[in-house]
């Protein structure tokens, strides 16, 4: 795949990392997601919409009981897609929840799956006019997606996706740790550098 993007920052010690994709600005934080301001954040789900721990947990202790009333509502979720509620007691709009493929070893089409719910979850986020989004690293936890494959796709997903849309501005990557936040960015370079 071959794509354009401009390096806009890097701080040195590796705490933040943005680059532009046509209109559009995608960067890395390390964060945690319940407190972004995009108008999107995207949940870490399972399939039964049913809460869990990580930052799935982590949501909906944050947006309080409405968006597991406006989950049970939808019903649940396939894997590799997404569907969408209100943010709740969230700064963010919407939560966007996807259900990343559990990690079996690779040969049960995990990485189409992983493919698939970030570009769901961006397809959903421009059909409702969400122009800035915040994901997690869906599948790396729980789910046990090894990380620098997980990040490869997420970011090479992501980037294909804005050069294609102009319809959403902000994709920024909230990463929980100091070493999740060093591989996307390390999978950022090389993707530039192909
Ligand atoms: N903000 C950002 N990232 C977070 C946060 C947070 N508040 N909390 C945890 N993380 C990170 C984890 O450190 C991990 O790197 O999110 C990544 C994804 O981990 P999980 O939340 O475990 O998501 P996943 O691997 O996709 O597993 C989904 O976990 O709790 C369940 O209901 C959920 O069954 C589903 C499964």
């Amino acid at each position: 795949m071959v794509f354009r993007w401009v390096l806009l920052a890097s701080a040195q010690r590796g705490s933040e990392m943005k680059i532009s994709v046509g209109e559009s600005v995608l960067e890395l934080v390390r964060g945690d997601i319940t407190r972004q301001e995009t108008e999107a954040i995207v949940n870490a789900a399972n399939s039964r919409l049913a809460g869990g721990g990580g930052v799935d947990g982590a949501i909906h202790r944050a947006g309080g009981p409405r968006i597991l009333e406006e989950c049970r509502a939808i019903g649940g979720c396939p894997t590799g897609r997404a569907v969408i509620t209100s943010g709740a007691n969230l700064k963010a709009k919407y939560v966007i929840h996807t259900v990343g493929p559990v990690y079996r070893g690779g040969g049960r089409g995990e990485a189409e799956l992983l493919g698939s719910a970030y570009l769901e979850s961006l397809k959903l986020a421009a059909g409702n006019d969400v122009r800035s989004i915040s994901f997690p690293s869906i599948s790396t936890g729980a789910y046990g997606y090894p990380i620098a494959g997980a990040a490869r796709i997420a970011l090479n997903t992501v980037v294909a996706f804005l050069e294609e849309s102009g319809a959403v501005w902000l994709v920024r990557f909230v990463l929980f740790s100091e070493a999740d936040l060093k591989v996307y960015e390390d999978e950022l370079r090389e993707i530039g550098a192909d």
